[in-house]
């Protein structure tokens, strides 16, 4: 399926795996660039090293284009932002603003810049300031979202941009992929929908909660990392009060995260400052980043937080990459061929 986003990305199907932190690692990002589509590893949770040492994994599982997601308040973010130029890599997709303004860096010419919008205005600045295509988050998406839903968004973006907008957020197959490239989009990104794939690196329970789950249970809170995140919160979360502001509840929060991210306590220091220009709850967000991580990993899903989006209502099994891009383009030819099906003669 071609579109001027598979032309400019050099993929075969307009179709994105999204940036997903503590989540889409090397086995995920490689599986769904060599089956056509374009894998993104996340640049959490890894020091520069472990990132340069991921990016030339990527590159040797596949030769097909690949990207790699940073978000300014990652720990180590200037650094990881240096080995993705280094390492030249093809796609960058950032969330939150600009890279190479925040970092006074210049932008290599054959890279693909792809910053994610959670608004129209953001979606415009963004084209502004050099991104090369919009991934365009809407409202049911998983992760951090705005307020606005993907079938208002992504028209409304794709009415006032000139370079490719991907539509993102409640995406999972071949009719939504259908409906997007009508929305005026020249493709999807997917996160909830990759997260249940095989190659996946998360624990199978979280798979699992992402399956079993209703559209009525991927909500939105900021008692977890103090944003407006989307996920299915654990049964024993029902009481949760969120903001953990005791000394109690904090400091078991701030070690396990040392523990399981490899970042000091000095750098940790260093994102609480940092954050604060961001005007983001650092220890809330610090302590939340340990609730997933436990998720992810060890499947604590009772006492967790699966990160995910509404979406979640419509994905029931597990798939493979490729079994599962092939579904998707399949399908949204089908959709596409049958429409006029719809209507009543
Ligand atoms: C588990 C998970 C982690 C995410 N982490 C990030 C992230 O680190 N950076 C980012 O830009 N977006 C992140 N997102 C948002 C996705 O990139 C994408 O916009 C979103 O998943 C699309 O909505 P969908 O889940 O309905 O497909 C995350 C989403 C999920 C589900």
């Amino acid at each position: 399926m071609i579109t001027r986003l598979t032309r400019l990305l050099g993929i075969r199907h307009p179709i994105i795996q999204a940036g997903m932190s503590l989540v889409s690692y090397v086995p995920l990002a490689a599986a769904v660039s060599n089956a056509g589509g374009l894998g993104i590893l996340t640049a959490s949770d890894q020091d520069p090293s472990d990132l340069r040492e991921n990016i030339r994994k990527v590159r040797s599982l596949t030769d097909r284009p690949f990207g790699v997601n940073a978000v300014p308040y990652m720990p180590g973010y200037r650094e990881l932002v240096q080995v993705i130029l280094e390492e030249r890599v093809p796609v960058f997709s950032h969330g939150l603003g600009n890279p190479f303004k925040l970092l006074n860096l210049k932008k290599p010419d054959e890279m693909v810049f792809m910053p994610t919008a959670g608004t129209v205005d953001q979606a415009v600045y963004m084209e502004k300031e050099g991104a090369d295509a919009v991934i365009v988050h809407g409202f049911e998406g998983g992760g951090h979202v705005g307020h606005i839903a993907s079938s208002v968004i992504i028209p409304k973006a794709a009415e006032c941009l000139r370079v490719p907008v991907i539509a993102s957020g409640g995406f999972c197959d071949g009719r939504g992929l259908a409906s997007a490239l009508a929305l005026g989009a020249a493709g999807i990104a997917m996160g909830t929908r990759f997260f249940a794939t095989q190659e996946c690196p998360v624990h199978s329970r979280a798979k699992d909660a992402v399956i079993r789950a209703s559209e009525k249970e991927a909500i939105v809170t900021q008692k977890i990392d103090g944003l407006r995140l989307r996920g299915i919160p654990g049964s024993l979360l029902k009481h949760y009060r969120g903001w953990p502001s005791r000394p109690w509840e904090v400091i078991p929060g701030i070690l396990n995260n040392a523990k399981g991210s490899k970042i000091s306590v000095r750098e940790m220091l260093r994102i609480i400052i940092e954050f604060r220009r961001y005007r983001m709850p650092a220890v809330q967000f610090i302590c939340g980043c340990a609730r997933f991580r436990h998720t992810f990993s060890e499947g604590r899903v009772d006492d967790g937080f699966t990160v995910s989006g509404q979406v979640a209502g419509r994905i029931h099994d597990i798939p493979c990459c490729q079994e599962l891009i092939e579904r998707i383009v399949r399908e949204a030819e089908e959709t596409i061929k049958s429409l006029h099906q719809n209507l009543a003669v």
